[in-house]
């Protein structure tokens, strides 16, 4: 088994806690996994990376093999060595970036065909190649190659995308089991807002001997409360002894509501993105830092916060890099934001194991609400 999922807990509310356990670690659900796109975060060193607590992250596919290219993890035995990072890697498959790829892109059952652009060569993205990708790459766990839409697609398309996912999730596993590189293969449950494609896609994918099952098309132009809908009809079909991963979702409210409908894992840029553009998550709201009542502010960023960032600076130097547009600042937020989610997923851990977690997302969600500044 490339991934072990072991079920610690489902409390009465439907959450899970529990431990994936891969060959880089084991890793406690729910979890929150901050994006590395290109092998890189924009502002962070990969032990400022470690130090938030997150020990497995995403990267790209679709980046990754147009730069820096296969030939360069191959050379350098995979994206560990190559980035120096020992903890985990999810790679995606490409499947999300194909969307949003621009008019000149053609899409068949082969696989996508575009072109680079950094040289405007023509590039093929299939099943197979993503596989491929990914197994140079060499993460714990790959993802399959997905037909991902606009969630406002009539049903007819979004049944097209849905059983083209389905035969390229076929074709994928054939593809990864050429070769046995102890890597985890994740299927992606498509289906739009149909709650009967839902069950159908789900009901198609965990026939296969996929290891985890995520969860797609989503955050992608549906309400809310569509997403919430469409998240608990998914995992009500998937089984409980495999990982479930709400894929591209979301803020700490996002969050909070999935793991209730039974999600064990996320991945996001929000934090991230949040923290460019000068916004800092706390438990008492999100704190929009160049705001002019904190050009004097002396207390720290989050008062109850342990990152380096809040322990040492104050609100008003933080607004200072921010308004210079200093780099030093962005970075300084996504330290603490990405740091809050670790702490978010442990709050919400703890909640479950200690079978409180009604409460605790009600409390989590009340806090979050109230605007602070
Ligand atoms: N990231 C966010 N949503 C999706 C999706 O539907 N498919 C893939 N491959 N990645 C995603
Ligand atoms: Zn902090």
């Amino acid at each position: 088994m490339a991934v072990r999922f072991e079920l610690v807990t489902t409390d009465p509310t439907g959450a899970r806690a529990g431990i994936l356990h891969t060959r880089r670690g084991s890793f406690r659900t729910p979890m929150f996994m901050p994006v590395a796109t290109h092998a890189a975060f924009r502002h962070l060193a990969m032990e400022e990376v470690k130090e938030t607590g997150a020990s497995i992250l995403l990267a790209n596919t679709y980046h990754l093999m147009l730069r820096p290219g296969t030939e360069v993890f191959k050379r350098f035995g995979g994206i560990h060595p190559f980035m120096q990072w020992d903890g985990g890697v999810l790679t995606d498959s490409g499947g999300f970036q194909i969307f949003s790829l621009p008019e000149d892109r053609l899409i068949t059952e082969k696989g996508a065909h575009f072109r680079s652009f950094y040289d405007n060569s023509r590039q093929l993205l299939s099943p197979e190649s993503s596989i491929a990708m990914q197994q140079s790459i060499n993460s714990e766990i790959m993802m399959v190659l997905d037909v991902c839409i606009d969630s406002r697609t009539d049903e007819a398309g979004t049944r097209e995308a849905m059983e083209r996912t389905h035969r390229w999730a076929v074709r994928s596993l054939a593809a990864k089991n050429q070769v046995d590189t102890g890597q985890a293969l994740f299927g992606i449950v498509q289906g739009g807002v149909f709650p009967h494609l839902r069950d159908e896609s789900a009901a198609f994918l965990t026939q296969l001997p996929f290891d985890g099952f995520a969860i797609g098309g989503l955050a992608v132009g549906e309400t809310k409360a569509e997403r919430e809908t469409m998240t608990l009809r998914t995992t009500a079909s998937l089984p409980a002894d495999k990982p479930r991963y709400l894929m591209g979702v979301g803020t700490p409210t996002d969050l909070i509501e999935a793991v209730l409908r039974g999600v064990d894992m996320f991945d996001c840029i929000i934090p991230t993105k949040m923290a460019q553009q000068g916004y800092a998550y706390t438990f008492q709201g999100l704190v929009r830092i160049t705001r002019t009542v904190y050009r004097l502010a002396d207390e720290p960023l989050d008062a109850e916060c342990d990152c380096y960032v809040c322990k040492r600076y104050t609100r008003g130097y933080l607004q200072h890099l921010m308004r210079g547009k200093h780099h030093l600042g962005s970075r300084f937020l996504s330290v603490h934001n990405v740091r809050h989610y670790q702490k978010l997923m442990g709050r919400i851990r703890e909640g479950i194991l200690s079978g409180t977690y009604d409460q605790v997302a009600r409390e989590l969600k009340a806090a979050i609400a109230t605007p602070k500044d």
